[in-house]
């Protein structure tokens, strides 16, 4: 895909996101049943950045994951091209006494404005899958982590395996939507959701564009019955 397609697929994905920025949690509460927080909780134990050291959340939409990174680390960056998505963020921050250890950035994950080697880790949650090009975005996470720091990514899975598969299947494609359109008034921003996942990655493909991206040890680990995957490569 070109530079342009890429940059223009970041534009419209990012106005679709704008669109339900306002009820973007309490979406991502109810289609987890209250799970996706330590599924993210994981991901910055994984991440495993020094107390004083600086963390990069790419695609951090409402900050969820760079407040809990916050809550390990010296600094926080979040980028995301969605201003709207990032406002609920700064809001968040207010009381907690981590307002000044985040700072949150608006770019594309494709051409990251970080110098190489700035960050301790880098994290991703439920961002690649929105990407014209992720194994671009995988060598931008690649380039701007020190040697030895850890790139992990969280990640939706497509339904795989016959009778879970096809529950998980209709989960997505039906009752998604369906409570989508009832909480954010945007139905079609989550039939979004369920067509990036059914058209992206199984786990092991994406282990794959994380080495081809040029990360080394690449594992991962799959949760709620294969749903959802955590990946970690170093650098
Ligand atoms: C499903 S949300 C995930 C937000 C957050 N990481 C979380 O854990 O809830 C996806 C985010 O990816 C962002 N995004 C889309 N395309 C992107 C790109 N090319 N680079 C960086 N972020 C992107 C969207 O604006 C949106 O905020």
């Amino acid at each position: 895909m070109s530079r342009t397609a890429a940059l223009e697929k970041t534009a419209r994905v990012s106005r679709m996101f704008a669109r339900i920025a306002p009820t973007y949690d309490l979406m991502n509460r109810l289609m987890s049943v209250g799970r996706d927080q330590q599924w993210r909780r994981q991901v910055a134990g994984l991440a495993a950045p020094p107390a004083d050291g600086l963390a990069l959340d790419v695609a951090t939409g409402t900050g969820d994951l760079a407040l809990l990174l916050a809550e390990r680390t010296g600094r926080v960056v979040g980028i995301d091209p969605c201003a709207a998505m990032m406002a609920p963020g700064t809001s968040k921050m207010a009381g907690t006494g981590l307002e000044s250890k985040i700072r949150f950035v608006l770019s594309d994950a494709q051409e990251l404005p970080f110098q190489d080697e700035r960050f301790d880790c880098v994290t991703v949650a439920f961002g690649v899958r929105n990407m014209a090009d992720p194994l671009t975005a995988f060598r931008e996470m690649r380039r701007v982590v020190k040697p030895g720091g850890r790139v992990v990514c969280l990640e939706i899975m497509p339904p795989s395996g016959r009778l879970l598969g096809r529950l998980y299947k209709l989960y997505l494609t039906r009752l998604v939507p369906l409570l989508g359109g009832l909480v954010s008034g945007q139905p079609e921003a989550y039939r979004y959701l369920s067509d990036s996942v059914l058209g992206f990655a199984r786990p092991e493909e994406l282990s794959s564009i994380m080495e081809h991206a040029g990360l080394l040890r690449v594992s991962y680990h799959t949760l709620n019955f294969g749903s959802i995957a955590i990946h970690v490569g170093t650098r």
